[in-house]
C-alpha cells in the first residue's frame, strides 16, 4: 500500500509555511471558510448535553440517519428507510467501509483516471487492485462504458466514480448514469459514487445515480459527507447508503474499530440547513471566467490523464 498523495504535499507545504515560505497549498480539496457560526454553537450545546458523553450506536445516531436517509429519499426520489445509512468519519472512512463490504482480497475496483488519488488508496487500503478507466477532455472527462469495459478484468467488483468529480469536475447527467447503470448490470459490478461535491454543480442540477437509474438501487452505494458542502472536513463526519447487507458489513466494522459518536450529534440539525457556503464559490467562479479564466466553457476542468 503506498501513502496517500496527498498528505505527503500537505506536509510538505506546513513545513515550507513554517520555514517561513510563502506557500499556496493546492494538495487538499477544502473550503476556506470556517465552519459556519450555527454549527459551532451547536456543537458547543451537544457538548454540554450529558447524554453526549455516552457511547453511540454503531451505526451512527439514529436521528443523524434518518435526516440523511430523509436526504437521499429527496435527492434519488426512491424510499430509503433508516436502517440502509450508515454514519461514518467522512467520507474517505465511509469508501473504506463500502470497499470492505463487497470486494475481496486481490479483486478490483476501477477507479476514474484522472481522479481524486484518495479513491486509489481506499482501495488499496481494503487490499484490492486498483484499475484505470481513462477519460477524455474532448467528452468533458465524463467516463464511458467502453472505457469501463477497457479496464475491467474478471475480478472487478465494482466502479468509484465522484459526481462531480475531482479534479475535473465533471458532473454526470441522466444519459451517462444511464450508461453506466447498463454496464454495471451486465457485468455485475457494484457502483459505489462518491456524491461529497453534489453541492457544487452551477450550471444544471445535480443528478444523482439513482435518480436517473433507480434500478441499481441494490447494487449501488452512496458515499457522502458534511466535509465539503458545509466547510466541515476537520470534523470528521459523512456517511454511506446502500443495500442492508452492505451496512451490516459496515456496522460490524465499526463496532468493532471505531465507535463513534463525537460531532454526529450536531450534525442531526447542521442537515436540515441548506448550505450557504457554496454560495461565494459560484461567485469567484464567474468572476474567474470573466478575468479570462482557463477554465473549458462548458465549466469543466481540463487534466492531463497521464496522472492519475
Ligand atoms: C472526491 C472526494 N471524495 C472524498 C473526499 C474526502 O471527503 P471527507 O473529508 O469527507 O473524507 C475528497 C477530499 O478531497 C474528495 O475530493
Amino acid at each position: 500500500m503506498t501513502h496517500n498523495p496527498v498528505f505527503a504535499i500537505m506536509d510538505r507545504a506546513q513545513a515550507l509555511a513554517a520555514s517561513g515560505a510563502d506557500v499556496i497549498s493546492l494538495a487538499v480539496g477544502e473550503p476556506d471558510a470556517p465552519t459556519a457560526e450555527f454549527v459551532v454553537a451547536a456543537a458547543v450545546r451537544a457538548a454540554r448535553d450529558p447524554r453526549n458523553h455516552h457511547y453511540g450506536q454503531a451505526a451512527g445516531l439514529r436521528g443523524l440517519r434518518e435526516t440523511v436517509a430523509g436526504r437521499l429519499a429527496r435527492q434519488t426520489g426512491l424510499g430509503w428507510p433508516a436502517d440502509d445509512v450508515h454514519i461514518t468519519l467522512g467520507a474517505k472512512h465511509a469508501l473504506f467501509l463500502a470497499l470492505h463490504a463487497v470486494i475481496g482480497a486481490g479483486e478490483a475496483v476501477i477507479v476514474t483516471k484522472p481522479g481524486w488519488p484518495g479513491h486509489r488508496a481506499a482501495v488499496e487500503a481494503t487490499n484490492g487492485q486498483v484499475r484505470y478507466a481513462a477519460t477524455d477532455a474532448a467528452d468533458g472527462h465524463r467516463v464511458t462504458a467502453s472505457a469501463l469495459d477497457a479496464a475491467r478484468a474478471p475480478d472487478v467488483r465494482a466502479v468509484i466514480i465522484a459526481n462531480p468529480g475531482n479534479p475535473t469536475g465533471t458532473a454526470y447527467g441522466a444519459g451517462a448514469w444511464a450508461e453506466i447503470a447498463a454496464w454495471a448490470a451486465r457485468r455485475d459490478v457494484w457502483l459505489i459514487t462518491d456524491d461529497v461535491y453534489s453541492s457544487f454543480v452551477y450550471d444544471k442540477p445535480y443528478v444523482p445515480a439513482l435518480r436517473a437509474a433507480p434500478q441499481l438501487q441494490e447494487r449501488c452505494i452512496i458515499i457522502d459527507s458534511v466535509s465539503k458542502a458545509y466547510g466541515m472536513t476537520g470534523w470528521r463526519v459523512g456517511w454511506l447508503a446502500g443495500p442492508a447487507s452492505v451496512v451490516d458489513a459496515a456496522t460490524k466494522m465499526t463496532a468493532s474499530t471505531v465507535t463513534h459518536r463525537s460531532w454526529c450529534c450536531i450534525t442531526d440539525s447542521v442537515m436540515h440547513h441548506q448550505s450557504k457556503l457554496t454560495r461565494p464559490f459560484r461567485a469567484r467562479r464567474i468572476a474567474h471566467r470573466h478575468a479570462g479564466g482557463k477554465g473549458r466553457a462548458d465549466g469543466h476542468v481540463a487534466c492531463d490523464p497521464r496522472h492519475p
